[in-house]
């Protein structure tokens, strides 16, 4: 989604923002642009296409000599990806140029209104109509007209503004997508996330929802939506720039890959104690809430909803409790029903997409309890719900989801499995069980990672594959659609994930000779089953990978290829069997020369509905 960088300092802007704007290329963009803020007034560059495009420009252009000004990303939602459509917008007055991250549900109106006021439009997006409104809104006071805009705007906004007149400050304001400040000496920054500014800075805070912010070189103000002055605690960054660099990898998703194990290792060490009890560190849900709690709704995106359908299944075994998993996407519009007896379990890598942000509150609002297992520290989903778990994976910067994936299943056990002990579902005996095996996670994925080369094989065998099926039955088929996911987000090949009994039911009929199909066969009650799907798709010609557990000696006999996940305990699986097909993904993009990172179209966080 939509970058937003800013700075206001000594340093030369340009060459400032155009790095900052690369720390961000991984949010997923298709045109990027600078404001830069001088007295002579506010002079725009903007392009469509890559930051490198926007470099060329800005250096034939020469040195600005300017020391103020703003960039972005743009992740196109209204209107195509075109020089014009790029931001910053600049009011056709030229008095004020804005850059946004988020959507103007209303713009619409607001054009209606300002064309009748006799302003004019050039862009077709929803953010030309800030500026312009801002520029209405003006008489002399940025605050006070970016304020009184702010009253007619409805949707969710991040918003960097400068005014010509007032050539030292940037205003930023925030609602519904995040936005943070760098602190520096004689400088002061903004950025949609930190990796953008670490270089500068490592003091940061976020701001909160609709706090405006007024940045000079030697000064940041904010103030609530009452216009009352408030003040932050500064949050020093301890993480290396080096975590947000590929460090010798090709790309960022195959070093995330390769630190999992070190991810869930800093995930669930800190979160057992020397009795090998869970201890999750709540402060408002005690335990007898927890005891009381008599439904779980799992809400989440994308990979984060696949972690979901792999918990329901575990979290209903152990609890003996109704527990479904629901997009968050839907999940508000479904008038869910909740009370004060449902735990409400949001999962998010980012902590800032807004589908998961939304379905929280709405949980909050009907009076569910609510736990966040979030990545981001201090992000929006993790400031807002009532407890958080943070994965502390570190920072994931690839698009497609690894780490974050794998810490986010681990956790959201955690919770399961002390629930089900509280409430005497699962013996304390059990408990250490099953905490022994979600310990040995890391060293059974470092197994796998230790051979990557199969993976690369079956890949070269298969990355010209128009089509991929996955198959599996219960957890495999949860697992099956992350597996989907991941092959499709990143390598462009269609592929679907079936669980295993229902692909007779219709969409046998594309299975033909050579179509891959891949089937997950790690869940051992349902394994005969399996191996009579894969017979069923064997004899119409398909070929066949199977996923198979160390000690299977049947599956082999009919699958085409095995790749073997090591044994250490039933809870394991699922975390260790993603990891080879995360590989192959990664390998059938890589043969295919696919920017893996960035996929086309693709957002890291999701700051829209
Ligand atoms: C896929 C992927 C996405 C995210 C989804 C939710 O590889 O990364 O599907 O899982 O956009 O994002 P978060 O977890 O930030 O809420």
């Amino acid at each position: 989604m939509c970058g937003i960088v800013g700075y206001v300092g000594e340093r030369a802007v340009t060459p400032l923002l155009l790095e900052a704007l690369e720390k961000l290329e991984y949010r997923g963009y298709d045109s990027a642009g600078i404001a830069l803020v001088s007295d002579g007034g506010i002079e725009i560059q903007k392009t469509r296409g890559r930051i490198a495009d926007l470099r060329r420009i800005v250096e034939s252009a020469g040195d600005s000599g300017c020391t103020v000004g703003i960039g972005h990303t743009r992740w196109a939602t209204h209107g195509e990806p075109s020089d014009v459509n790029s931001h910053p917008h600049l009011s056709k007055s030229g008095r004020v140029a804005v850059v946004h991250n988020g959507i103007i549900e209303n713009y619409i109106e607001l054009r209606a209104f300002l064309s009748a006021h006799g302003y004019e439009f050039s862009t077709e997006t929803d953010s030309e109509v800030v500026s312009e409104l801002i520029d209405y809104c003006y008489s002399g006071d940025p605050v006070a007209a970016v304020r009184k805009a702010e009253l007619q705007l409805r949707g969710s906004y991040a918003l960097g503004i400068i005014f010509a007149d007032f050539p030292e400050q940037i205003i930023a304001l925030r609602k519904d997508s995040p936005l943070i400040i760098g602190i520096g000496e004689n400088e002061n920054f903004i950025a949609s996330d930190i990796p953008a500014i670490l270089k500068y800075t490592r003091d940061v805070f976020r701001l909160d929802e609709r706090e405006l912010a007024v940045l000079s070189k030697k000064r940041v103000a904010v103030f609530n939506e009452l216009g009352e002055r408030v003040e932050h605690v500064i949050e020093h960054i301890e993480w290396d720039a080096g975590a947000a660099e590929k460090g010798g990898y090709p790309h960022f998703m195959i070093k995330e890959i390769m630190e999992q194990p070190e991810a869930i290792s800093k995930t669930v060490a800190p979160r057992i104690d020397a009795n090998g009890d869970i201890l999750l560190g709540f402060k408002s849900l005690s335990d007898e809430d927890l005891k009381n709690i008599d439904s779980i709704k799992l809400t989440a995106c994308g990979s984060a909803y696949h972690v979901g359908v792999v918990a329901k299944h575990l979290l209903k075994k152990w609890l003996d409790i109704p527990v479904e998993a629901e997009l968050a996407s839907e999940f508000r519009y479904d008038d869910p029903i909740l009370n004060e007896r449902t735990l409400v379990i949001v999962i998010s890598q980012s902590g800032e997409t807004l589908d998961t942000l939304y379905a929280l509150r709405e949980a909050k609002n009907k009076g569910a309890r609510t736990v966040s297992i979030v990545n981001v520290v201090a992000s929006s989903i993790a400031n807002e719900s009532e407890e958080v778990l943070y994965t502390w994976a570190g920072p994931e910067i690839s698009v497609a989801t690894t780490k974050a994936y794998s810490t986010q299943l681990v956790l959201v056990e955690l919770l399961g499995i002390r629930m089900a002990q509280l409430r005497g579902k699962l013996s304390d005996c059990e408990v250490k069980e099953l905490v022994s095996a979600i310990k040995c996670i890391p060293s059974g994925i470092e197994t796998i990672l230790s051979d990557v080369q199969t993976m690369q094989y079956v890949a070269s065998l298969y990355f010209n594959s128009q089509s991929v099926f996955f198959l599996g039955r219960n957890i495999d088929f949860a697992l099956s659609l992350e597996a989907s996911l991941k092959l499709k987000e990143i390598s462009y090949i269609h592929s679907e994930a079936y669980a295993a009994g229902e692909l007779k039911h219709g969409t046998i009929s594309l299975i033909e000779d050579g179509t891959l199909v891949i089937a997950l066969c790690t869940y051992r009650p349902l394994l005969d089953k399996m191996i009579s799907n894969i017979k069923e798709v064997k004899a119409r010609g398909a070929k066949v990978i199977a996923i198979i557990n160390e000690d299977d000696i049947q599956t082999g006999t009919v699958a085409d290829h095995i790749i073997r996940i090591p044994e250490c305990g039933e809870i394991s699986a699922p975390s260790l069997t993603i990891v080879p097909l995360q590989l192959f993904a990664y390998y059938i993009a890589s043969l295919k020369g696919c920017d893996i990172d960035k996929p086309r179209n693709l957002a890291k966080s999701v700051t829209v509905e």
